[in-house]
């Protein structure tokens, strides 16, 4: 268990906050998705009502050191204005800390807000150089992180200035351990895990792990199509990854082996090709033709991993079950989605393209825990130690 601020007098003190900040925007730079910002929000009113002055430092986009105002965090700092019906003071600088910024954080009130500009405009910021983890931690006498999306990057903002202040979680970081550290290591049985997405190259190690704790693995997706391939079957212009087909069967050997009941689709939808401009035919997974490429389940996978979600008490999902961006292949994606919201069970999302997929449904209310994190779940739900994590103070 890590110390939260709870646990640290933060009464008049000033407190650096790393937020996950990295929200979705339009062409014209509008905010799409503001989950992110709302989550980091009890942290910060907890620290206003208690007479912090608040320093909140997040990364947005990937600017490469550079000072690309594509990536300013200017909208952010008005939607959090917003949000909290308070002025967020906001200084843009290529050098994220100057004197202005000092100044400005020296000068402000209990209670007060001021957001720096996007940590990765400084190139130090991805090296975890110590000189500007330095500058961060100059600026205040305690750092919090709350940026569970970030947690899995040894950076200046989220590891380095650890070494300089006394590191605490927010309380959105201490949600998400609960959560996805409670599925994991005390699950209520049958324990189930929803795997999808297109790659099982990004996916073995979490499934790796998964296997030792689950009962049973629902596999969709893209992935799912090189797993049927070693177990023999014709899968057409299908996504393939040619060399994971030995890994496929070897992870169906490892779940046997475990006594995991492993579900792969029955069905397939497909189109000639990635494009959402035909309606999708159907096929069993042995009758898929050359010319063709399946794109989302069929309908009877989707009844076979209803049941399986009904039956479950735990469920944790990551990655969705076919091309849901497209509206003709949303379909698989959309009946696990509704299969969670209906289960009475603990159903926690594993961030990234399933929670945006919850989320495009109109389900999001309806999952006990929807992760802010997508690489970061996914790291965690390996089972390895975030560094952003490790570097927070132990409660004793
Ligand atoms: C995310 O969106 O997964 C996090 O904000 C991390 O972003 P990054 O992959 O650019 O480090």
């Amino acid at each position: 268990m890590k110390k939260t601020i709870r646990d640290m007098d933060v009464r008049g003190r000033c407190v650096i906050v790393r937020c996950d900040f990295n929200v979705p925007q339009d062409e014209r730079g509008e905010i799409t998705d503001d989950s992110r910002i709302l989550a980091s929000i009890p942290t910060i009113r907890y620290l206003m009502d208690e007479g912090a002055r608040i320093l909140l430092m997040s990364h947005l986009g990937r600017p490469k050191g550079e000072a690309d105002m594509k990536f300013s965090l200017l909208p952010v700092a008005k939607r959090l204005s917003s949000l909290l019906g308070e002025d967020v003071l906001f200084h843009s600088t290529p050098s994220v800390v100057d004197d202005r910024v000092r100044d400005m954080a020296a000068g402000m009130k209990p209670g007060q807000v001021l957001l720096l500009e996007n940590v990765r405009f400084r190139k130090e910021e991805t090296k975890n150089e110590p000189s500007f983890s330095k500058e961060l931690a100059e600026l205040a006498d305690i750092y919090v992180n709350d940026a569970f999306g970030s947690a899995h990057r040894a950076h200046c903002s989220t590891t380095g200035i650890a070494e300089y202040l006394p590191g605490v979680s927010g309380f959105l970081m201490e949600k998400e351990l609960k959560f996805l550290g409670d599925t994991l290591e005390n699950p209520k049985r049958p324990f189930l895990a929803i795997m999808g997405g297109a790659k099982v190259s990004d996916k073995i190690p979490v499934i790796e792990n998964l296997l030792s704790k689950v009962d049973s693995l629902i596999i969709g997706g893209g992935m799912a199509y090189t797993f049927l391939k070693g177990q023999g079957y014709e899968i057409g212009k299908s996504l393939l990854e040619e060399d994971m087909i030995e890994m496929t069967a070897s992870l169906l050997k490892k779940a046997k082996e475990k006594g995991v009941t492993l579900l792969l689709p029955l069905d397939v939808l497909t189109a000639a090709g990635f494009s959402n401009d035909e309606k999708g035919v159907p096929y069993d997974i042995d009758r898929i033709p050359p010319d063709r490429m399946a794109l989302d389940v069929g309908e009877k996978s989707m009844r076979l991993f209803r049941e399986e979600i009904t039956k479950a008490a735990t469920i944790v999902w990551n990655g969705p079950m076919g091309v849901f961006e497209m509206s003709n292949f949303a379909g698989g994606t959309r009946a696990v989605a509704e299969a969670l919201a209906d289960s009475e069970g603990i159903t926690v999302i594993g961030g990234g393209d399933s929670a945006a997929a919850i989320r495009q449904f109109g389900l999001a209310e309806k999952m006990t825990h929807i992760s802010t994190g997508g690489g970061a779940s996914l790291e965690f739900l390996e089972g390895k130690v975030l560094p952003g994590v490790a570097v927070l103070q132990d409660l004793n």
